[in-house]
């Protein structure tokens, strides 16, 4: 019998599936309402204020991978931060970040790159960043264990030894429904009944308002195996319960996630 062909509903995602989902005109407009009226959460702010030298520390450059619309970046440059780069995937997302620093007089770098290339990007050959970020789970929506190890590789083959990294993910096992609902996943895992366009376990692939969203959920166990493989020390990570309770508009916006900070090794 000829081999049946998978329908798009049962293909495996691909970054070039998750680069179009954050392209859909729904994402597009999620991100860009949030770079303009939301800003930094607390516990964002919070974080930064930890591992950033107080504004406007020209002389230490700020990379802001999976930037979006710019909600990081120009919320940032509001606070006085000078040294700013940021770069995204998704083209269209790309452009609406340089909007909002237009208009809003911000002089931001931003690039069109994908985190798992970064060093075949010409802006990026000499680059040496003092610090690094990829917030609101970018990281994560990066398909396979190995490219989100190669993108961490290639974001540390960018900084200068001991600059931290402060990046967020979705925990596994944060509360009892979660956990329970991924017993029940390792078991259709273990009978190969998982949804087909799924590739690690931890993967999760949902439509809401935005569109379609690829998201990998990892365990600590695997982030601190990442970040010891990939050019990473840990410094330390805390849910962001722990940190501060935030507004409800950022609730609505986000669910709960681990902030993670490391170094880069030297
Ligand atoms: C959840 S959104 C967060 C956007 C923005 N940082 C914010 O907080 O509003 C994740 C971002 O990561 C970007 N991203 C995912 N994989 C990427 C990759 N391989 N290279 C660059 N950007 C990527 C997506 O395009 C998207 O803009």
């Amino acid at each position: 019998m000829p081999p049946v062909a998978k329908t798009s509903a049962q293909r495996p995602v691909t970054a070039a599936q998750v680069c179009a989902d954050f392209n859909d005109v729904r994402a597009v407009m999620h991100y860009t309402k949030a770079a303009h009226d939301l800003g930094l959460w607390a516990s964002e702010r919070l974080m930064l204020e930890r591992i950033l030298p107080p504004p406007p520390a020209a002389n230490f450059p700020i990379l802001e991978a999976g930037c979006g619309a710019g909600r990081i970046s120009v919320a940032l440059h509001s606070l006085g931060y000078q040294n700013l780069t940021g770069f995204d995937f998704a083209g269209e997302l790309v452009e609406q970040a340089v909007s909002l620093a237009t208009a809003r007089s911000a002089a931001i770098t931003f690039h069109h790159a994908d985190a798992t290339k970064l060093g075949q990007h010409p802006a990026f050959a000499s680059a040496s960043f003092a610090a690094a970020l990829f917030l609101f789970n970018g990281l994560m929506q990066i398909p396979l264990r190995r490219n989100r190890r190669r993108a961490l590789r290639q974001i540390a083959a960018v900084c200068q030894p001991g600059a931290p990294l402060l990046f967020t993910t979705h925990d596994r096992d944060h509360s009892p429904l979660e956990r329970a609902s991924w017993r029940l996943e390792a078991r259709r895992w273990a009978e190969g009944k998982q949804d087909p366009r799924l590739r690690e376990f931890g993967d999760r692939r949902f439509e809401d308002h935005c569109g379609d969203t690829f998201m990998h959920l990892p365990d600590r166990a695997e982030i601190l195996a990442d970040l010891a493989a990939s050019g990473w020390t840990h410094v330390e990570d805390h849910l962001r319960r722990e940190l501060t309770k935030e507004s409800r508009p950022v609730r609505e916006f986000s669910d709960e996630c681990r902030f993670w900070v490391a170094a880069r090794a030297s």
